[in-house]
């Protein structure tokens, strides 16, 4: 019988990459998600893309701090490991609703801990980020450099890590892996799945994108008096096919009995510039990105980029893509639907 996983968010951007690949990797993927910032037409999508491994994706709407409605799909089906995505990831929006962000995301972490523990299920793979790494003082970050949240969205990461670490050291039988990872953009080759942020996107390639197809004049370049080669900002940016095999090979790691709660990097180890970034994306795609030139936005690193080896050596895992595969996906799915999952076409 195939491993049954629990994805939380597996309707997000990200989740739903990973839906995918797990189904085709012959998983049964349940997803769990409350749709805040998400579409059930990726789902249906992913079913499509999925082929004859479709049917062995399910879909429940639940907001993990509901917890009667947890308790309930944990009785009714055992899940080998759960791949835990939900939350919200807006920075400037946590720093004016932090109660929203901790309530969301640590109440929500908390209600899915303690109902997998009542059901026995304790394997996690949690969606951390690299903006535990704050602004660096050495590139690349290993998983051992200090760590600091610069807002509330940080800190409701590392405040999970920490309870993450906490629950093994109660409980040895919790295997957990904890991924860092840092700027996922691109698409689903297809062009059937990506990114569709509700209102203005606050990340860089949504923005571009959506200047590409005629949403928005032009795009603000946030500093470009950095210390950097171009003296814009500089990220360690990672397909999002990369990303969700580096979370399959995560989960196999899970089954390795000398885990416990672990951490990893998942990145490309290799930094790229905001203007390189854009250079290569209007290659992409044909068309001039236009620029306005602005000051920093605040709360932003300089530069932030990965080291791999870590995951490497122990998962078994290294990404594919460089940045010119990234922006012809990106591209290929921003012009398929340039209104994202609500486009006509
Ligand atoms: C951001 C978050 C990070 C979060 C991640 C989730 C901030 C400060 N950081 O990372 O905590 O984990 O998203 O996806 O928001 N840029 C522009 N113009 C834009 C948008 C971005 O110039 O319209 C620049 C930024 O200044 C930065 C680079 O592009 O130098 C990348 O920005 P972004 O895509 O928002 O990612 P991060 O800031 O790395």
């Amino acid at each position: 019988m195939s491993s049954s996983i629990l994805v939380t968010g597996g309707a997000g951007y990200i989740g739903s990459h990973i839906v995918l690949q797990l189904l085709l990797g012959g998983y049964k993927a349940v997803v769990v998600d409350n749709l805040d910032n998400s579409s059930e037409i990726a789902l249906k999508r992913i079913k499509d893309l999925a082929g004859e491994n479709g049917p062995n994706l399910t879909f429940n709407k639940i907001d993990l701090r509901d917890k009667p409605a947890l308790e309930k799909l944990f009785a009714s089906e055992k899940f080998d490991a759960v791949i835990h995505f939900a939350g919200l990831k807006a920075v400037g929006e946590s720093v004016e609703k932090p109660l929203m962000y901790y309530n969301n995301n640590l109440i929500g972490t908390i209600t899915l801990l303690e109902v997998m523990a009542a059901h026995g299920c304790k394997k996690l793979a949690f969606s951390s980020s690299a903006t535990v790494y704050g602004w660096p003082k050495v590139v690349p970050c290993t998983e051992e450099s200090p760590v600091s949240a610069m807002n509330p969205y940080g800190r409701t990461k590392l405040f999970i890590e920490e309870i993450c670490r906490d629950l093994h050291l109660s409980d040895s039988s919790w295997k957990i892996i904890l991924l860092r990872y840092f700027n996922p953009v691109g698409s689903h080759p297809s062009g059937s799945l990506g990114e569709d942020p509700r209102g203005i996107p606050n990340n860089l390639m949504p923005f571009v994108q959506q200047v590409a197809v005629g949403r928005r004049p032009a795009l603000t370049v946030f500093g470009t008096d950095y210390g950097t080669k171009d003296g814009t900002g500089v990220r360690d940016f990672i397909h999002v096919v990369d990303l969700a095999d580096g979370y399959i090979a995560a989960l196999n790691k899970l089954s390795d009995p000398s885990v416990g709660c672990e951490v990893y990097n998942l990145g490309t180890g290799k930094g790229t510039s905001v203007l390189e970034m854009v250079a290569a994306f209007e290659k992409a795609s044909g068309k001039k990105i236009p620029l306005v030139k602005a000051s920093r936005r605040p709360g932003d690193a300089e530069i932030l980029y990965g080291s791999t080896e870590k995951a490497e050596r122990e998962l078994n895992w290294k990404a594919k893509y460089g940045i010119e595969e990234m922006c012809r996906d990106q591209w290929n799915w921003a012009s398929k639907n340039p209104y994202g999952y609500d486009s006509t076409n």
